[in-house]
């Protein structure tokens, strides 16, 4: 086999489905699915993987003569202020591994994927400009943000293709999220399709940047597909879906369910979000790429409505 794509924490929420975009794509016998766990929901290859292990690493590039890496493998923002350290630990080690590994067995390319958990008080909260100055408040911006410069020294310094994107909170229907601070934008629908209450984590105003898991599967795949060339930035690029508050998407899922009930719990998460941006600027992504978004909040939750309710009823 050559010219594989391996995927590192492919079980989670973005793995999964970007794993079966890139087996549609390139074919089940090139893409080789990987993470902690064994999985049953994929058809074909799968290596269980912790990426922290250099070695066990290396041995999956040999073998499968890797080309590719997305780098999924990661604790999140909300999960990872349970143990800020673990957190630092994991996502660099897993990290650096992936870039020293790569380098020394001939990956030509590399995705991985940043935040907006990169933003603190320091950027603008609406509109946040891509070349912010990055200040993180939790220990998975702190880890996203050394990240995406250490992708960047990688780059010059060896010419490995590194690439990146900064995802808003990922809303999708297909997979549950791992423990962010925008999780509650994925929940929020399984409760509504299900008719039960919903307890929000945030309080009703916080707006945050968001994007349905077709815009930013897609986006991967355009950013990774230009040519080397027209990728002018080697940190990470903004992509903007849409932003909204809990409210906006409680009234848009009120127009089908127009009883569904919410109430308002702010916890830890709280403080993280309303460090986040609102809004952020992706125009350097359009320029280099052509990114540009697909679905607004009213085709998002009409799609995940639609698809949820199928989901359920087959349960049923
Ligand atoms: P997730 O938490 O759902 O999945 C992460 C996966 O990584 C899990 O399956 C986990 O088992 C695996 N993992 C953790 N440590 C590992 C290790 N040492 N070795 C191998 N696998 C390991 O996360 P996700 O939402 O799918 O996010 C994927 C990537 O995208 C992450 O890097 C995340 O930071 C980034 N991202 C996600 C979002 C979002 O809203 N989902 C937004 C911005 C950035
Ligand atoms: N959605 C992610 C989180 O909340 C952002 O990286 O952690």
């Amino acid at each position: 086999m050559s010219h594989s794509i391996l995927i590192t924490g492919a079980n989670g929420q973005l793995g999964t489905v970007l794993t079966q975009a890139l087996q549609l794509k390139y074919g089940l016998e090139n893409v080789i699915a990987s993470d902690l766990h064994p999985s049953k929901s994929y058809e074909g290859i799968f290596e269980v993987l912790d990426v922290t292990n250099v070695e066990r690493l290396e041995q999956v590039i040999l073998q499968y003569e890797v080309k590719q890496i997305y780098h999924l493998a990661a604790i999140l923002s909300a999960n990872g202020e349970k143990n800020p350290l673990r957190t630092w630990e994991v996502n660099m080690k897993a990290l650096l591994n992936v870039l020293e590994a790569s380098r020394i067995n001939h990956v030509d390319k590399v995705f991985y994927p940043s935040s907006i958990a990169v933003f603190g008080e320091s950027a603008p909260q609406t509109n946040t400009p891509n070349d912010s100055l990055l200040d993180p408040v939790t220990s998975y911006g702190l880890s996203k943000a050394a990240g995406e410069n250490w992708g960047k020294y990688y780059f010059h310094k060896y010419g490995l293709d590194v690439r990146s994107l900064r995802y808003p909170g990922i809303i999708g229907h297909q997979s549950n999220p791992g423990g962010g601070t925008t999780d509650y934008a994925v929940e929020i629908f399984h409760k509504a399709v299900k008719q039960q209450p919903f307890t929000c984590f945030l309080d009703e105003e916080t707006t945050l940047p968001m994007i349905f898991m077709d815009d930013a599967v897609r986006a991967t795949l355009e950013l990774m597909e230009a040519p080397r060339e027209n990728i002018k930035i080697r940190t990470s690029y903004n992509i903007a879906g849409i932003s909204f508050s809990p409210a906006q998407v409680v009234d848009s899922i009120r127009e089908k369910y127009p009883e569904f009930k919410v109430e308002y719990a702010p916890d830890y998460r709280q403080d993280i979000a309303s460090k986040w941006p609102k809004s952020i600027l992706d125009k350097e992504a359009h320029r280099d790429w052509s990114w540009k978004p697909r679905y607004s909040l009213s085709k998002i939750t009409k799609t995940m409505i639609d698809k949820l309710e199928n989901k359920y009823a087959m349960y049923n």
